[in-house]
């Protein structure tokens, strides 16, 4: 009886972790690399950063963490636009997997971006 308890369970925990497993994302399947562009905008030192999304799936409404972020350098809205203390990436839209988004900022120090929300689409 109880073998026979033990082996439904596994079963069950194992097609869940089928139907799950593939997608299991989370915010750490958001990479944010900044690096130093080696020009100088306005005095101030520019940065390039990239967005990568290392999740088997897309994810959308990625907004990432914002507060205190300046730059002399305009950065399209339609790719970082400030919402309160949160950055909202490509105007919420998707992020294939694997894809990545590129902007740059110029000041003073590098600005450490942290991801802060995103919906995982179709899993
Ligand atoms: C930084 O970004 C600019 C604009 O996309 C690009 O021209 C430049 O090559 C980049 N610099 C580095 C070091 O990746």
């Amino acid at each position: 009886m109880m073998a026979m308890v033990t082996k439904h369970f596994i079963a069950i925990l194992i097609i869940s972790l089928i139907s799950k497993g593939f997608c299991a994302c989370s915010l750490d399947n958001i990479n944010i690399n900044t690096i130093r562009s080696g020009r100088e905008i306005q005095g101030k030192t520019e940065w390039n950063v990239t967005v990568i999304n290392n999740c088997n799936c897309p994810q959308k409404l990625i907004k990432l963490t914002c507060k205190g972020f300046q730059t002399v350098e305009n950065v399209d809205p339609s790719i970082l636009s400030k919402v309160g203390d949160k950055c909202l990436l490509i105007s919420g839209n998707q992020l294939t997997k694997s894809a990545s988004v590129k902007f740059s900022y110029a000041w003073d120090s590098a600005y450490i971006f942290w991801p802060s929300e995103s919906t995982i689409v179709g899993c």
